[in-house]
C-alpha cells in the first residue's frame, strides 16, 4: 500500500489518479452534486491524500490547506465500496494528519461531516466542540444541510502513523 499527497500539477499520472479519486468520491458521495466534486478535486489550491493498492487508487482525502490559518478544511474522504471496513479509512486519515502536520505546519483539520460519516470522524478523533477561534473558520468552511462541523487538533509530538 502506498501513501502520498498529490494536485493537480500537470503530471499525467496525477491526472489520471485524481480522476480516479474522483470516481470513488462521486459514487460514495452520491448526495453531493458530481460538477462540484470534480471542481474541487481539480482545483489546485486543493491537495488529495491518496491510497494505492496495486497502483489503483482505492481510497482518498481531498482537503484544502487554509496557510494563514494552519487549518486543513477536509472537503471529500471516500474509500471505494468493495474495500471498506478493512481500516483504509482510518489509515488514510492517520497519514493526512501526519502530512499537514509534518508538511503544512497545520495545527488543525475541519471538516463539515455527512451525519452519516460523524461516527467515522469520531473514532478518527474529530469532536463537535469546535475549539478554534471561530474568525479563522467561519466563512471559510463550506456549510450545508445534513451535515456537522468537526474539528481535529493535532500535534507534532505525536507520530499519527507508527
Ligand atoms: N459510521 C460509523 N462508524 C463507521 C462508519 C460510519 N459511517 N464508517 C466506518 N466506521 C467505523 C468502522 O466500523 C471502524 O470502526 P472500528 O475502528 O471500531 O472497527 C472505523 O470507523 C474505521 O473503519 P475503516 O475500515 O478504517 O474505514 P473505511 O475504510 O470503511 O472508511 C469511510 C470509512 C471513508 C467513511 C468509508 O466508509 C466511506 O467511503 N464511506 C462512504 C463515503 C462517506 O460517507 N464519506 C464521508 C463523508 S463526509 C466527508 O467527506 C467530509
Amino acid at each position: 500500500l502506498v501513501y502520498m499527497v498529490i494536485k493537480n500539477d500537470g503530471e499525467e499520472q496525477n491526472m489520471i489518479w485524481l480522476v480516479n479519486l474522483k470516481n470513488i468520491f462521486s459514487k460514495q458521495l452520491p448526495n453531493m452534486p458530481k460538477e462540484y466534486i470534480v471542481r474541487l478535486v481539480m482545483d489546485p489550491r486543493h491537495h488529495s491524500m491518496i491510497c494505492l493498492k496495486n497502483n489503483t487508487v482505492i481510497g482518498g482525502i481531498t482537503y484544502r490547506p487554509f496557510w494563514r490559518q494552519n487549518m486543513g478544511e477536509i472537503a471529500f474522504c471516500a474509500v471505494s465500496a468493495n474495500e471498506q471496513v478493512k481500516g483504509y479509512g482510518t489509515r488514510l486519515m492517520n497519514h493526512l494528519k501526519e502530512y499537514v502536520c509534518d508538511k503544512e505546519n497545520m495545527t488543525h483539520l475541519i471538516t463539515f461531516a455527512d451525519n452519516n460519516a460523524v461516527g467515522y470522524f469520531q473514532k478518527q478523533g474529530f469532536t463537535k466542540d469546535v475549539m478554534m477561534e471561530r474568525e479563522k473558520w467561519v466563512g471559510y468552511i463550506k456549510e450545508y444541510d445534513g451535515g456537522t462541523i468537526m474539528e481535529c487538533a493535532l500535534s507534532a509530538q505525536v507520530s499519527y502513523t507508527e
